[in-house]
């Protein structure tokens, strides 16, 4: 396996509204980052995400793009981009952005052009179709869960927008619209930039014709036509060769929901020259109903093997990808996948050790390393997602549901819950702005804040601080050989990493109690010298009579041992 930095390293990603506001506007800014990098580097990450920070009137926060040139006032200037982008750098760190390029927003020229006259020579920038008999083009459903076609007046035509209908769906099949989009991509790349996490990048290509879906199809209807379509890897073949080919040392990461493990070796493959990796999205709605994204659902550990098993066995070292279990867009992991009050901080450990130790590199959120947790946010007064505004209206004001009913749903669900303001300090405001923020601080800030997880040693955030440390180090976190053990176990999730003489063996209790268990076949205690390189409690497991095993609540585990003793 050729070994690359993006392999080993791990990533942090940055939310710039929410992380640090400079200027006292409530908006988290460039300026802001630049005061936490040493936080940031204190902490070991190595590669950073930045969230989108272009012009934008930001209906979806950034991810719906004015202008590709410029940075979003709010943010700061170009100046203090240039300025973030070599502090980082002067700190052994890299920096790769946000790159926005299924659609753009409607206040971007090109559409304001291209909605301006049918003739208009950027007019097949997008997508656009004559109704039928009166109504949509077909029966596509948009993320936002209305049709995926928005009328235009002035032209009498209709536009495709997948996401939300200020973000018209460029059309890729334009030979000159893709070429100044390269021309873009190459002004950030030589800049200096490290690469990009592409967003919904598998979303490009829609299947011509633009047929109708069946009435039954999952949400949102449509998607067998416009994800994965028939022309993505040409366009991400050409975009590698325009322009990704030019520069070394970068990544480039997909944003590609809803991908077979074959598409993803498709999409990350060294030989095929498209992306790095993809990201592995499907840990992430494990407790989510398919097809109805405020739906809550209990889930079990073997479905989360059963995910880890068939990507390893699958795709890693054919291609790559990133592991994740919280990003922008989803609510918090704890207490989703872990939990809250007194076992917080351990759950949290153990799901750390959980994404740092299986193949694939990690992504984390900012406030992951705190343990920070969803809101609950009493009325919706507080919200600020569009789809989760859009989601109330609908089912109070249509469907009559119960406003209680909706909010507990909400607080269940919304995006928002991922996105209230870093924790700084136990300061007013979390230490996160000295004005009003943009969105309300979740009011556990006095008891989880970076100043009082730094301050402890046996917190969260040293917890993480060790393990990113140990990736660096240690190159069997990252190439190793994986192997899954115990598989029939319902609370514990066991597996080796082997990487030339070693081999590491990860114990993790999924469950809030203690969890008798037995040693892996292969493995025996006293015959090597096992020791714990790390873990969230003292020292090795419990080991009771007849070389059973005890594992305490949430307790995780990486052991070091003879080698020979597993294989
Ligand atoms: C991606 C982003 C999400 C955004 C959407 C549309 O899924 O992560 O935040 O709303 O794309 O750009």
């Amino acid at each position: 396996m050729e070994r690359a930095f993006w392999k080993e390293g791990v990533v942090y990603q940055i939310y710039p509204i929410s992380f640090k506001d400079s200027d006292g506007d409530g908006h988290g800014d460039l300026r802001g980052i630049l005061e936490k990098l040493d936080y940031l580097q204190g902490l070991g990450v190595t590669m950073l995400w930045l969230g989108p920070v272009c012009k934008s009137p930001m209906e979806d926060y950034g991810y719906d793009v004015s202008d590709y040139y410029e940075i979003n006032e709010p943010f700061g200037t170009m100046e203090d981009f240039e300025e973030l982008l070599r502090e980082v750098h002067a700190r052994g760190m890299k920096l790769f952005m946000d790159l926005v390029i299924n659609h753009t927003s409607d206040q971007h020229a090109w559409f304001q052009q291209a909605s301006s006259s049918r003739e208009h020579p950027r007019r097949s920038y997008y997508i656009w179709k004559d109704g039928v008999a009166g109504a949509e083009p077909n029966n596509w459903m948009s993320f936002s869960e209305e049709s995926a076609w928005k009328l235009d007046e002035q032209t009498g035509q209709y536009y495709l927008r997948i996401f939300d209908v200020t973000q018209p769906d460029l059309n890729w099949e334009h030979a000159p619209m893709r070429h100044e989009m390269y021309e873009m991509i190459r002004y950030w790349l030589d800049k200096g930039i490290d690469g990009f996490r592409l967003d919904a990048i598998n979303i490009l290509s829609k299947e011509p014709g633009f047929p109708d879906a069946p009435a039954e199809d999952p949400h949102p209807r449509g998607q067998r036509y416009f994800k994965n379509g028939p022309k993505v890897h040409d366009y991400l073949q050409e975009l590698h060769t325009e322009v990704f080919s030019r520069y070394e040392n970068i990544v480039t990461v997909g944003e590609a929901p809803s991908i077979s493990m074959e598409e993803a070796v498709r999409y990350s493959a060294p030989e095929r020259k498209e992306l790095s990796m993809v990201l592995l999205m499907e840990m992430i709605g494990m407790d989510v109903e398919r097809g109805n994204p405020w739906k809550v659902r209990s889930w079990r550990l073997q479905e989360l093997k059963d995910i880890v098993n068939r990507w390893s066995k699958e795709v890693f070292g054919k291609g790559w990808y990133g592991t994740y279990l919280s990003n922008h867009d989803h609510p918090r992991m704890l207490p989703r996948y872990g939990a809250d009050g007194e076992l917080r901080e351990l759950s949290g450990k153990m799901l750390a050790t959980f994404l740092h130790t299986i193949p694939g590199t990690p992504f984390m959120y900012q406030g992951e390393e705190l343990g920070m947790t969803n809101v609950k946010f009493s009325s919706i007064q507080d919200y600020r997602d569009k789809n989760t505004l859009g989601f109330y209206k609908r089912m109070v004001e249509e469907e009559g549901a119960s406003e209680q009913e909706v909010l507990d749903m909400i607080q269940a669900r919304s995006r928002d819950s991922a996105r209230t303001p870093m924790q700084w300090s136990a300061e007013a405001q979390a230490g996160f702005t000295s004005g009003t923020p943009w969105i309300p601080v979740n009011d556990n800030y006095k008891d989880i804040n970076s100043e009082e997880s730094m301050k402890r040693p046996d917190s969260l955030f040293h917890y993480y601080r060790r393990l990113i440390a140990l990736r660096k180090e240690q190159p069997v976190l990252a190439y190793g050989n994986f192997n899954m053990l115990l598989e029939d176990e319902e609370h514990i999730m066991c597996y080796t990493r082997t990487y030339k003489e070693k081999t590491w063996l990860v114990l993790l209790n999924f469950a809030d109690h203690e969890v008798t268990t037995r040693w892996p076949e292969g493995w025996k205690r006293d015959s090597g010298q096992a020791v714990a390189v790390l873990g969230n409690y003292e020292g090795l497991p419990a080991v009771e009579e007849r070389g059973l095993l005890k594992l305490k609540p949430f307790e995780a585990v990486i052991v070091e041992g003879e080698t020979r003793a597993f294989r």
